[in-house]
């Protein structure tokens, strides 16, 4: 638990490192991550603030066979001829119609993506293949999807967001990494039949969670950023 009372300032290097050394991992080791740790990740992202202290978040760890199991049904569902028109998201992660400046950023993280592993734009078949490793969860030993009550309000995924950079930042401080997973959303009945999902329970995404490879391409990608000063505006 945290100590009581608060200290003054905490160390501003070690914080911003876990911060700013977390990136989305695309290929894990297979090296294992114990049940103690995942627990002891998760104890500290509780400590999310939630409007009334309303913890929003529902947790489901899978490893080993449940998590295969799993990977095997969604990846047969993504390599179905018909999975498109099949398998629709529960809800929007993604603006229905793409404007400037997003439409700019999202091409270019997916194209540096798949230029690092020269993918090129007409080869959908490595493509597609690509977008399927989400669903062996990067070959993660750990994955984890991330549930919320239906009758939960937007104020309550708000607060889900904070938990959910709660526990990378956590599994950072650990050496561990993660890759967070909207890829999962069309696919919620498989997952809530996995599950065992309550009707008023749904699927808000997914999560790899491991140590990262550092052999492999994927990884080296990093994002960029927007200066502070485009999207700030300071009133003196
Ligand atoms: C909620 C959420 C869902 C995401 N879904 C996916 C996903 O399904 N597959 C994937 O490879 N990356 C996914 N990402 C990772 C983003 O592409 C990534 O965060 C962004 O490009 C910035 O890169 P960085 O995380 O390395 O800083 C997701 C990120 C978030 C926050």
């Amino acid at each position: 638990m945290t100590s009581s009372p608060v200290p003054a300032n905490l160390d501003s290097a070690v914080v911003d490192r876990a911060i700013e050394s977390r990136r989305s991992i695309r290929a894990f080791l297979d090296t294992p991550v114990s049940r103690e740790t995942v627990v002891d990740i998760l104890r500290v992202a509780s400590r999310a603030p939630s409007g009334t202290n309303i913890q929003p978040w529902r947790v489901y760890v899978l490893t080993g066979e449940s998590k295969e199991q799993l990977a095997d049904k969604i990846s047969a569902a993504h390599n179905h001829p018909d999975a498109a028109t099949l398998y629709v998201e529960e809800y929007a992660y993604y603006p229905r119609t793409w404007v400037t400046p997003y439409i700019e950023r999202r091409r270019k993280v997916g194209w540096d993506l798949y230029g690092l592993l020269g993918i090129t734009k007409t080869d959908k078949p490595a493509m597609h293949h690509q977008h399927g490793r989400n669903y062996r969860f990067f070959d993660a030993p750990v994955g984890i999807m991330f549930v919320i009550d239906r009758v939960l309000e937007r104020g309550s995924w708000l607060d889900y967001g904070m938990f959910l950079q709660n526990v990378m930042i956590a599994a950072r401080a650990r050496g561990l990494d993660t890759c967070p997973q909207a890829a999962f959303t069309p696919f919620h009945r498989i997952i809530a039949e996995h599950l065992k999902l309550p009707d008023d329970q749904m699927l808000v995404c997914g999560m790899s969670l491991g140590y990262a490879d550092p052999d492999k391409i994927e990884n080296s990608l990093v994002t960029v950023r927007e200066p502070v000063e485009h999207f700030t505006t300071f009133l003196e």
